[in-house]
């Protein structure tokens, strides 16, 4: 069709379809074609546009990929100051918010709209006639940098704005950010190239937004939200009374805006809002400090003006600092299931990210490198969410002569095993295996656990007790234990010993791929232990798999083959595994499902919110054993969203597109019914 077209007609076809796709994914947020058939129209305009000069418009969908490099940034005065925000940092604070609001603003329900405070960078951009034409930097409030070549080339901000209700000229604010899925593509390639790796998401989106060059800001992933509006003109628009209807106003007008935004009308639902985003944090894509709550009505807004350089009528109610300075006291090594030594800092205790920490992980000798950290130094340290708390950097400047290396063991703090260090990893290991007292009791601390056998009773301070009384060595043993010996434990009494015992008995019942995962074979976790399973069905046929067979086994690359063959080969694993087996442990005929036994083939699931009783990860790997593909956003063509507590805007528009909702207990039915 297109070659009967003129090249005029097909370049304004090409534009509108491409301009159409970018408002389905970046405003409503629901993509209907591949990325190849977007790659392929840009392609088609591309070729055109070479072959036609005199057709490329400025906003042309091609021209993201940034212009000549500048010398330097031009300064702009923003038409109205771009304002910032006081800050709330407890209920107390937003009570007082709320209060002088009411003072001023006499209305029977007052609404208000909550937002996401996003961590990027804040920028205004103008529109005339639709037009893109200038982009520019917060600066001092007043003036800002001339960014709009940057800008141009960030997807989700549209060179020309959709519709024709738009208002002549308009000033849209909002935050330039860079998800998380890039930020960690970004560094990746940082650390390969050998790099300085970014802080975080916000560095990363200045860093990549502030480039003289803006082909590189091109291939950074930014993003954008709008969040408010500067000068509007123009006879065209009235813009709505309401903030957020305005901000509805903006996603017709192909520009988009954060889907978590809410209206209110209470301080209580504010208060909610906060918490509710608060434990959503690490489940959205993109970095948040703080949640945003603004008078709703603009009327509102304007009697309530502003002091300083911030309004009267929004206010910041921040997150937590997730980062705090505190001193290294020292670092101690601690010995995993597998004999990884991992170094532990000892630190001053500090409050953050709502917890007083008094630990954090080093992770590994390159890492400690990479610090350049010493016992005693200074450190900002990071702990965001449920992740355990992380060293970032050392404060030089207040570094003094008494700080000392980091020495780590030539040999196993817990049984003077050599530690070996192998060649190209970044772990250290205690050469112990099952000799040493801290592997065996991770070893089988994992046996034990939910996800394994699920001795229920036999939880980490018991193993510790049981392992140092020398009444267990290796898993097995734990089904030669009894009353007797179990007594002689303290804190121990009959009905806790006959509970274990009965806990023991039942856990000899099992499958094929728990028995799999519960050997605690290196990297082998519940998935692979799961596709193992279905692949081999028998223990003696995954025990005597080739490395070159492994392979052929969904998930299983090279070195975990390895694993898994060099784990059989052990004679004294090859022991525990006979003595389990001689202890009881039993499993039913595994049933191999066929290709188009696949239950949930050719469906494609989402998972949102928060889930109880399993990991995400894991009931992401056994919805995609039953054959379902596991998307991220939420589209007409998926099949199921799985909702767990807290779903937020994917739950809304999943019910919006009717599809299949359902929630944790609901998964774990379906779940058990093809287990
Ligand atoms: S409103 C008068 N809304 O926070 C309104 N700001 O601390 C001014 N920010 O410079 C801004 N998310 O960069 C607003 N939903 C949101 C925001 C937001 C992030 C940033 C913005 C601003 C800074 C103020």
């Amino acid at each position: 069709m297109s070659q009967t077209l003129s090249p005029n007609v097909r370049v304004t076809q090409l534009t509108e379809q491409l301009n159409e796709y970018n408002y389905q994914y970046y405003v409503l947020d629901n993509p209907t074609v591949p990325d190849a058939e977007y790659d392929r129209l840009i392609r088609e305009l591309q070729q055109l546009e070479s072959e036609h000069p005199e057709l490329t418009s400025p906003q042309s969908p091609t021209q993201r990929v940034g212009g000549e490099a500048l010398t330097a940034f031009s300064q702009i005065t923003h038409l109205k100051p771009m304002l910032s925000l006081d800050n709330a940092f407890d209920d107390d604070e937003m009570q007082d918010f709320v209060r002088k609001i009411s003072e001023k603003v006499v209305s029977k329900t007052q609404a208000y709209c909550c937002e996401p405070k996003l961590d990027g960078l804040a920028v205004s951009l103008l529109y005339e006639q639709g037009q893109l034409v200038r982009a520019a930097t917060r600066g001092d409030g007043l003036v800002g940098e001339d960014i709009t070549v940057n800008v141009k080339t960030i997807a989700a901000i549209p060179l020309t704005l959709r519709g024709n209700d738009f208002p002549d000229q308009i000033e849209i604010r909002g935050e330039v950010f860079m998800p998380f899925a890039n930020f960690d593509k970004l560094n990746q390639r940082a650390l390969e190239n050998n790099e300085k790796p970014f802080a975080n998401p916000r560095n990363a989106a200045a860093g990549s937004l502030r480039q003289l060059d803006s082909k590189i800001t091109a291939q950074r992933g930014l993003s954008f939200y709008a969040y408010s509006t500067g000068v509007v003109n123009g006879e065209r628009a009235a813009m709505a009374n309401s903030h957020f209807e305005q901000l509805q106003q903006l996603k017709m007008w192909g520009v988009p805006v954060c889907p978590e935004i809410q209206q209110v009308d209470s301080l209580e639902k504010m208060i909610a809002y906060y918490q509710d985003i608060l434990t959503r944090r690490a489940s959205l894509p993109y970095e948040i400090d703080g949640v945003v709550n603004k008078l709703d009505s603009i009327e509102g807004q304007q009697t309530m003006g502003f002091v300083a350089k911030a309004p009267r009528w929004a206010i910041a109610y921040k997150f937590p600092a997730q980062e705090e300075l505190t001193q290294l006291l020292d670092v101690e090594f601690q010995v995993g299931r597998t004999g990884a030594i991992t170094p532990v800092a000892r630190l001053a205790p500090v409050f953050v990210g709502g917890v007083t920490v008094s630990n954090a992980t080093l992770h590994n000798r390159d890492e400690i490198e990479r610090l350049g950290v010493k016992i005693g130094d200074h450190v900002v340290i990071r702990r965001a969410g449920d992740v355990i708390p992380q060293i970032v950097s050392v404060v030089m400047a207040k570094r003094d002569e008494s700080v000392t290396n980091i020495e780590f063991p030539e040999r196993c703090p817990v049984c003077d095993s050599e530690v070996e260090r192998i060649e190209g990893e970044a772990v250290a290991r205690c050469s112990g295996g099952l000799f040493c007292a801290a592997q065996r009791k991770e070893a089988i601390k994992h046996f034990s656990s939910r996800k394994a056998l699920d001795i229920d009773g036999l939880g980490d301070k018991l193993v510790d007790q049981l392992v140092d009384a020398e009444l267990i060595q290796t898993p097995a043993d734990i089904f030669s234990l009894d009353k007797e010996r179990l007594l002689t434990l303290e804190r121990m009494g009959e009905k806790k010993a006959d509970k274990l015992l009965n806990a023991v008995e039942q856990a000899k019942h099992t499958t094929f791929a728990k028995f799999l995962y519960c050997l605690g074979i290196r990297e082998v976790g519940e998935a692979t232990a799961a596709n193992l399973s279905q692949h081999y069905q028998t223990l003696d046929k995954v025990a005597t798999a080739s490395t070159e067979s492994l392979q052929r086994v969904d998930d299983v690359g090279e070195i975990v083959a390895k694993h898994i063959f060099y784990f059989f080969k052990q004679s004294h694993n090859q022991e525990v595994v006979d003595a389990l087996l001689g202890a009881g442990v039993n499993w039913a005929e595994v049933h191999q499902r066929s290709e188009d036994e696949l239950p949930l083939k050719g469906q494609t699931w989402v998972i949102t919110g928060t889930l109880n009783q399993m990991k995400r990860d894991e009931a992401k790997a056994k919805i995609a054993q039953l054959g379902a593909k596991v998307a991220g956003s939420v589209s007409k063509n998926t099949t199921t969203l799985v909702a767990g507590e807290k779903a937020g805007s994917k739950l809304t528009k999943a019910q919006d597109l009717g599809v299949n909702v359902l929630d944790e207990t609901g998964l774990i039915e379906l779940l058990t019914q093809y287990e």
